[in-house]
């Protein structure tokens, strides 16, 4: 029996940083051992609140591919795409969207959301309403069985799950019914105790010099109530300590927890190791980056190359679904 399908996408957000690593790409890395991989850029998904501002996507998404390669995303094992470049997509997008009745939609808890949040842009478009229609054709369009997803993408994943079971019932049983992989994330924030990500300008990156790291991590909030050296801390509301936690020994990370709530460490010090220790672990991977942009023509061969086996897996699906919606 051959194996499971497994899909995921991102969106083009250029550089990632230690939220994306620890948040989808390890467990993508992993899920690339049991399963047949599909990993795509989702350029027009982008394009659902970006629509003003275009301009820089391109240079997002080969930065973004960069470093899935770096981390180990493999296209010897996967099939790395991007999503404008299977215009399938856009096809069964348009037959999924005669079939999804608007309430399904305008319910949509993450919706309602991101409509009242993000108040610097008009979302009140057709294509932002429709995002999860798009990302079910993504999902349907390779027969997937599994998608890989954080909490917040649940309630898409679930509204895909109710368009493909429409499909099925209206026309003919073409696709198997996705279902959710939940990745137990551990809670990465940035330098600023708020959620790491690029817009707030807390993130530490992948591709960070040995320099920024040390910096931002001179910068990081440890326990407010440590004002002095001799003050006594608490590590575990410390965020400074949940990176030690990921990045450092058994025998540091003890360590802390014993010197911190007893002053007998400082954080400065405590901050240094932290420095280093992070800058040990992405030494390798800096070598891995250059390595790869010093050969960007086959970034492009290896993108070209997996829009073309997508390409035939969505061909020919869509073969079968116009001669069900006899079209
Ligand atoms: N909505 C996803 C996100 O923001 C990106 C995405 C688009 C996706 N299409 C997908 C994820 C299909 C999984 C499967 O992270
Ligand atoms: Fe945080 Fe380390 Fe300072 Fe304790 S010593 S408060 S863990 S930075």
């Amino acid at each position: 029996m051959g194996k499971e399908r497994v899909i995921s996408g991102m969106r083009p957000s250029g550089k990632l940083h230690l939220g994306h690593l620890f948040g989808a790409l390890f467990n993508w890395k992993n899920l690339q051992k049991e399963y047949d991989c599909l990993f795509f850029v989702a350029d027009w998904h982008a394009l659902t609140s970006e629509y003003e501002n275009t301009k820089g996507i391109k240079e997002d998404i080969i930065e973004m591919i960069v470093d899935w390669l770096t981390i180990g995303i493999d296209p010897e094992k996967s099939i790395l795409f991007i999503q404008s470049h299977v215009p399938e997509h856009a096809e069964l997008h348009l037959l999924l969207s005669m079939i999804t009745p608007l309430a399904w939609l305008t319910r949509n808890p993450t919706y309602k959301e991101q409509q009242s949040e993000i108040t610097n842009k008009d979302l009140s478009t057709y294509g932002f309403l429709g995002y999860p229609v798009l990302q079910s054709a993504d999902i349907i369009i390779y027969k997937s069985n599994k998608v890989p997803v954080g909490l917040d993408q649940l309630p898409h994943l679930e509204l895909c799950r109710e368009i493909t079971r429409r499909f099925n019932f209206l026309y003919k049983k073409i696709f198997p019914i996705p279902e959710p992989i939940l990745t137990d994330i551990p809670k990465l924030l940035g330098i600023d105790n708020r959620k790491m990500s690029k817009s707030y300008g807390n993130a530490i990156y992948l591709s960070d010099t040995k320099d920024e790291v040390t910096k931002k991590v001179s910068q990081m909030i440890t326990d407010p109530k440590r004002a002095r050296r001799n003050d006594p801390g608490n590590p575990y509301i410390c965020n400074v300590f949940s990176f030690h936690k990921l990045f450092s020994t058994k025998d540091e990370i003890m360590e802390i927890e014993k010197e911190c709530p007893v002053a007998g460490i400082g954080c400065v010090e405590c901050k240094k190791k932290l420095a280093q220790n992070l800058n040990v672990y992405l030494e390798p991977l800096r070598e891995k980056r250059a390595q790869i942009l010093s050969q960007i023509k086959r970034l492009y061969e290896i993108l070209n190359y997996g829009s073309k086996k997508a390409r035939e897996i969505a061909k020919s699906t869509m073969e079968e679904v116009r001669d069900a919606v006899k079209i």
